[in-house]
């Protein structure tokens, strides 16, 4: 059996991960880092932002205090207030550094930071790239961190589970699958999981496909604390296109820029719950328009478009305009049909301000992670800098506490893989499991049928651990849909005094 070392092992190649990289061989070119991720390097929802960063840069109009009760009042009053201070007052840093790395962000006629308004936030104040800001922040990080010959990249490599070992248990390394179907140790003292989110839970999402959740199946397999599975944002606004998996999002930046939703009546439903119409936090607009489909009994809503000038519409949203014309709604012209998508993982595995997982060795950063930012529902334009600040605190911290010092033992023997189900059970599988998960979303499914379907399926994937992707994935699913119900029928979140509990066990376990 192949066994690679690292000095540090990093699971992802999202915002979270490739910053991590980037930040930590600035500073220490002597480290050797292996970046495992399972599809193309660039490949995972950081690709695929679209609004941008929240970051308060108009002095003038905006400051601190305002991105911070903007954020307080979207988590429903669940986010973490110290946690939230620090990320927000670290912004502009994050941003900069960002810009020094290679992302281009627009500027506005006098130079300055173009700065759009968004869902929940008193101000603009989201930093952007057009609609594909994303794509700028994947390809300047993709080039920056590709510069260092000390990083290996294994892309189409699967993490499979988290090397656990000793008496007081540590966490050195992971276990991968290579794209040949054979799995191998890669031996790390600190490990990072920056493996994004799970919104391929569900039938209708924003999320690529390569989101279902790994990261946190793997942390709840090895028994760390993962919290607030239930909270799961779902967005307003992704066009409907029956049986298209995943949906394509009309970005909140189009409302932010004046665009309605609109019923089948032509109506501007929105403002009959919230004063702030299009522009109240996601969760509210998304309530109101499953009330409103439930109600009249249609699919879909519509963003309507028509009303604003087309050149200043197809200037600040080509992408969006280029797809929806595309899928033959050409949205200067036409209303373009939308609905709710599972979007975001509030919830994720537990860190503290450090990005310290409970499991001493272990780090998560970016969407996989519950650092206290969200709370029970996350403001627009937040996550990207969450995994920004957090992959930074995380390096930072590894930098200033040498970790190096034990050589994590080698697993006693290989996790007892085979051949796989025919993948045509396992695509069956998952999509019954996201249609489920979809109707139990929407208030029309109890959990016992998802219960009895995830939980057989776990306990075939016991017997035989299959050596196939797919059915590695739908494993990490059913993981997540119980852990996903066990919270939702609890209602729970949980609280800072908790956090603060798990907070002090973390320092006592690390040190
Ligand atoms: P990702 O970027 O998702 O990266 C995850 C990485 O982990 C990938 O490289 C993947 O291959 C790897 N991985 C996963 N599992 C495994 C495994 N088992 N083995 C190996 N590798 C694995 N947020 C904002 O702040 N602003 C926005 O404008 C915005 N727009 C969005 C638009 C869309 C359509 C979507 C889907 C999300 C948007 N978000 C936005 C949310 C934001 O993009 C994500 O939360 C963020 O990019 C997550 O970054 P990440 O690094 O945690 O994960
Ligand atoms: C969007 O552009 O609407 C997505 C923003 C986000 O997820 O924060």
């Amino acid at each position: 059996m192949k066994v690679q070392y690292a000095d540090i092992l990093i699971i992802g190649s999202g915002i979270a991960g490739l910053s991590f990289a980037i930040k930590l061989l600035r500073e220490n070119p002597e480290l050797r880092i292996v970046m495992a991720t399972k599809g193309e390097v660039e490949e995972g929802s950081t690709r695929y932002a679209q609004g941008g960063i929240a970051v308060v840069l108009d002095q003038l109009r905006d400051n601190f205090e305002s991105h911070i009760q903007d954020t307080l009042a979207a988590s429903g009053g669940f986010a973490d207030p110290q946690i939230v201070e620090m990320v927000v007052r670290q912004a502009p840093e994050r941003l900069h550094e960002l810009e020094e790395w290679g992302a281009h962000f627009d500027k506005n006629r006098k130079g300055k930071p173009d700065l759009a308004l968004e869902g929940g936030h008193s101000v603009p104040r989201v930093v952007h790239a057009r609609d594909s800001t994303g794509k700028e922040v994947a390809r300047s990080l993709s080039a920056a961190a590709l510069r260092f010959p000390q990083l290996e990249i294994l892309s189409h490599h699967f993490a499979i589970d988290l090397h656990i070992y000793g008496d007081t248990p540590r966490c050195g390394g992971a276990w991968l699958l290579s794209p040949q179907g054979d799995a191998f140790p890669v031996i790390a003292p600190i490990t990072l999981l920056a493996t994004g989110g799970c919104g391929q839970l569900f039938s209708a999402t924003t999320n690529p496909l390569i989101a279902t959740g790994d990261g946190v199946a793997a942390a709840i397999r090895a028994h760390i604390p993962v919290l607030d599975l239930h909270t799961l944002q779902f967005h307003p606004t992704a066009l409907y296109l029956p049986g298209k998996q995943p949906s394509f999002l009309l970005t909140e930046a189009l409302r932010g820029f004046g665009a309605y939703v609109v019923n089948h009546d032509q109506e501007r439903f929105l403002f009959a719950t919230d004063p702030r119409g299009e522009l109240a936090t996601r969760d509210i607009v998304t309530r109101a328009i499953w009330k409103e489909l439930s109600a009249s009994g249609a699919d879909n809503v519509f963003i309507d478009a028509r009303h604003l000038d087309p050149k200043a519409l197809e200037k600040a949203f080509p992408t969006v305009v280029a797809y929806c014309r595309l899928a033959g709604f050409d949205p200067t012209r036409v209303r373009v049909p939308v609905a709710p998508a599972a979007h975001y993982q509030c919830g994720g595995i537990y860190t503290d301000a450090h990005g310290r997982t409970i499991m001493p060795g272990l780090f998560a950063a970016g969407e996989c992670a519950s650092t206290g930012m969200h709370g029970r529902n996350r403001l627009a334009s937040n996550s990207l800098l969450e995994a920004l600040v957090f992959a930074h605190r995380a390096a930072k911290y590894i930098l200033s506490h040498p970790p190096l010092l034990q050589a994590p033992s080698i697993p006693k023997s290989p996790l007892y893989m085979e051949s796989g189900a025919p993948p045509i059970a396992t695509i069956r599988i998952r999509k019954q499991l996201q249609q489920m998960m979809t109707n139990f979303y929407m208030g029309i499914l109890d959990a016992t049928e998802i219960i009895a379907l995830a939980s057989t399926q776990l306990h075939e994937f016991e017997m035989h651990l299959p050596n196939d992707v797919a059915s590695l994935e739908l494993r990490n699913l059913c993981v997540l849909a119980l852990g996903v119900i066990e919270n939702a029928e609890s209602g729970e979140i949980f609280t800072n005094e908790k956090r603060r509990e798990l907070a002090l066990h973390t320092e006592k376990f690390w040190n």
